[in-house]
């Protein structure tokens, strides 16, 4: 079975699927439900302007996630002042190496403390059972997410790399493969959740990017959906950058966001 050699996820990582049977929650706590699983993208050029977002939005958001840009430009130290004001990171540079070297980044992202970080499902099973296998024994272990096929990836752009698989086939023929290396956390698109739910049961943890409520713009993304859509398909968290980060005021975004999210849950 290829649920064998599952880890119990702890359950502040996957909340969607901890109150099963439980009462539904008062509005207020609904809300506080809604903060747990919102991670909102710091992708913003230096750690000034990293700084002045997160004093925004801190007193409505907990986790952040910091990708290539920032992480590139301010370096590790930028993920100090984060942990320091007590919020939850996920560090999203989506590993994609010989097995080797990805095993040591993980090893190194986590030192940095993390509670999520990325691999390429794409890496190949051998890379994610490095990646995988890099994590055991630590303490505290952040999330392993793959991810699966990028948002931004439609049949076209997987046609170009030689991929003639429609993206959802190519997300499940992924996930399959990354449940079989021992992978228990994805990154996909909010159209794929409910298959990959149905794939991981209720312990997989589904990060959805993608997320743009209802008219608001595009930009580089493809395959996407409201939060509201993307919660009811089972999503775990939903990571929100552009409709927020680029709001005349991030704070309302937000917050806006978030009760759409209290409505589903
Ligand atoms: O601005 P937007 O909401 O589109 O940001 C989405 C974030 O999620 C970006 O930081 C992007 O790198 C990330 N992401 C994604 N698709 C994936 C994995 C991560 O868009 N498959």
């Amino acid at each position: 079975m290829l649920y064998d050699s599952v880890m119990p996820i702890p359950e502040r990582l996957n909340p969607t699927f901890t109150s099963t049977g439980s009462p539904v929650p008062a509005r207020s706590n609904r809300l506080e439900e809604a903060r747990k699983r919102l991670i909102v993208a710091l992708d913003v050029p230096d750690a000034a302007s990293a700084s002045a977002l997160i004093a925004r939005l801190e007193d409505n958001c907990q986790w952040f996630k910091v990708g290539l840009e920032l992480f590139i430009a301010a370096g590790p130290s930028v993920l100090a002042p984060l942990l320091k004001r007590g919020h939850s990171i996920f560090l999203d540079l989506k590993f994609n190496d010989i097995p080797n070297t990805v095993a040591g980044a993980v090893r190194s992202a986590a030192a940095l403390g993390a509670r999520m970080i990325t691999v390429h499902a794409a890496g190949g099973p051998s890379m994610l059972a490095a990646a995988r296998a890099a994590l055991d024994g630590l303490p505290n272990p952040p999330q392993l997410l793959a991810v699966t096929v990028l948002t931004s990836m439609d049949a076209a752009q997987l046609s170009a790399i030689g991929l003639e698989r429609s993206p959802s086939q190519q997300v499940e023929w992924l996930a399959r493969m990354g449940l079989a290396a021992g992978i228990r956390g994805f990154v996909c698109s909010p159209r794929e959740v409910a298959s990959l739910r149905a794939l991981t049961g209720p312990e997989g943890v589904l990060v959805i990017p993608g997320i743009r409520p209802a008219g608001s713009a595009t930009g580089d993304q493809k395959r996407i959906a409201t939060p509201a859509e993307a919660l009811r398909q089972g999503a775990s968290f939903l990571v929100v950058g552009r409709p927020i980060t680029q709001a005349p005021d991030p704070a309302e975004a937000a917050e806006a966001i978030l009760k759409e999210m209290a409505e589903i849950l």
